[in-house]
């Protein structure tokens, strides 16, 4: 398989560190990165092989990188922990991780994995979900976490164009390879989706970068990103970053936003690609990777009155915390006895991940005024209410629209989006188009949604739906059709 396959291919042995390369000519890092200053990136972890880390050091044992996301989880990248021959997981005890800048240092923080758990959906071939979860056998409370991006933030974050960090211990020579002690910092930005499966070429810094195709690239779930320092050379990812971050800093703070996956080569003119991390939030949640928060924005409130009864939509406040379902609140006259108050609920579950929801209350009073507040809530917490509204239920008939039009010669025939009747009789239902200048309106009756018009002998006309029931009637906007 394509690209994906040959990076792969060369992905570290056991020893990468093992090798030492001549110095090159130029100060190379990540790929033209830089020494990570001292407190950067302090929730790197560097996962290192059991056996080699007791036998011969951190240096020698580190194969990839990682991101403490809650203090009991590392994300990395599932390639890291799954052997690309046989398929088989690492497990547990083979793998440790540490957290220090210099992988040297005799103070580095060695700690143990109990589990890991790969992504149900990776892809060997392909690279898609290419993201694993390691649990530690211990919480560590006093190292900060990075929290992954959501999709709510997506937008803002991953923007082409925008920078973003990349850091590990990986290879710092386009030719060969030469390990760091330090970690090295790449600045990168955000390639465009048409620069990344899409196939076009994207200019950075004065350099022409080439696009993948669809067919090595799935977008929606893998992001591409390359740099170009003051000196013209290119920064990249390369062999012995996998698993580890690429962070963006937007309005909500920093944000765990890619995982090192693949590339082809390093700093080639083919930018380095990531795992999507807004794409993988659910698997996140589920390894416990990712605290689920509490929803702290009220959500928004539209209602549409009916005869004794108020249907509610609720829909997410942009950029607030998953939600698993809003709670409505309708205060008001009980039909009872009116001169009291009842409150009533209704729950509505978003129909996909953070959508709108909508739901009903009934057995309300038409004419009779009541509020209508909100919450939106998840495993963890309830958001704020919304401000009450104020509706009236109403035995008013809701228009339809008029969806199409064919006007040929002197007739036009229509298709309606229908109009509710909201339980009065129907008196009527017509289309009625006045023409657009002088000369006589012309309507005729719909039935099953649809009409036809005659002797239209203007050239344009302004055509509306309007239904008339024992309480009322009511238009739907004008369509202008013309000839
Ligand atoms: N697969 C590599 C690893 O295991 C990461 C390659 C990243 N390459 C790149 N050009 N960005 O370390």
């Amino acid at each position: 398989m394509g690209i994906a396959a040959a990076a792969l291919a060369t992905f570290p042995l056991a020893n990468v560190h093992g090798v030492s390369i001549r110095q090159s000519e130029f100060s190379p890092r990540v790929i033209h990165g830089v020494d990570a200053k001292i407190g950067q990136f302090p929730y790197l972890a560097s996962l290192l092989y059991t056996t080699d880390l007791e036998q011969d050091g951190a240096f020698q044992a580190q194969f990839c990188g990682a991101t403490l996301t809650s203090p009991t989880t590392l994300v990395t990248a599932a390639h890291c922990v799954v052997d690309q021959k046989s398929g088989e997981q690492t497990t547990a005890a083979e793998i440790s991780a540490g957290f220090a800048r210099n992988l040297d240092s005799s103070t580095i923080r060695i700690v143990q994995i109990t589990n890991i758990s790969v992504h149900p959906e990776y892809n060997i071939e392909t690279s898609e979900n290419d993201i694993a979860v390691l649990t530690l056998t211990a919480p560590v409370t006093d190292i900060p976490i990075l929290n992954p991006l959501i999709p709510e933030l997506a937008a803002e974050y991953t923007a082409a164009g925008n920078a973003a960090q990349v850091a590990g211990w990986g290879n710092i020579v386009v030719s060969g390879n030469k390990y760091p002690t330090i970690f090295q910092v790449g600045d990168v930005v955000i390639f465009p989706n048409s620069s990344c499966g899409g196939g076009k070429r994207n200019m950075v810094n004065g350099i022409n970068f080439n696009g993948f195709s669809n067919r090595e690239v799935n977008d929606s779930v893998m992001i591409c990103a390359a740099g170009v320092n003051s000196s013209k050379e290119i920064v990249d990812a390369c062999q012995g970053d996998s698993g580890g971050p690429l962070v963006v800093t937007g309005s909500a703070g920093p944000r765990l936003v890619g995982i090192v996956s693949w590339g082809e080569d390093c700093a080639s003119t083919y930018p380095g690609v990531y795992i999507r991390v807004s794409a993988a939030n659910d698997f996140l949640q589920e390894t416990g990777a990712m605290p689920i928060s509490i929803p702290t924005v009220p959500p928004t409130v539209s209602v549409l009155p009916l005869l004794g009864e108020l249907r509610i939509t609720v829909s997410l406040s942009q950029g607030d915390a998953a939600v698993t379902q809003y709670a409505v609140t309708v205060t008001g006259p009980n039909p009872a006895n009116p001169t009291t108050t009842q409150t009533l609920n209704c729950f509505a579950a978003p129909t996909a991940q953070n959508s709108s929801g909508t739901c009903s209350v009934t057995g309300l009073i038409t004419g009779a005024e009541y509020a209508v507040t909100a919450i939106s809530a998840n495993e963890v917490g309830n958001s704020p209410a919304s401000i009450p509204i104020i509706a009236v239920p109403s035995d008013q008939p809701i228009a339809g629209e008029v969806k199409s039009a064919k006007f040929t010669r002197t007739s036009a025939k229509f298709s309606f989006k229908p109009s509710n009747a909201n339980s009065s009789p129907v008196r009527t239902e017509r289309v009625i188009c006045s023409p657009i200048g002088s000369g006589a309106i012309r309507s005729a009756r719909i039935s099953s949604d649809s009409a036809v018009v005659r002797n239209l002998t203007q050239s344009r006309y302004r055509c509306l739906s309007r239904i008339v029931t024992d309480a009322g009637s009511a238009d739907s906007a004008e369509k202008v059709i013309r000839r």
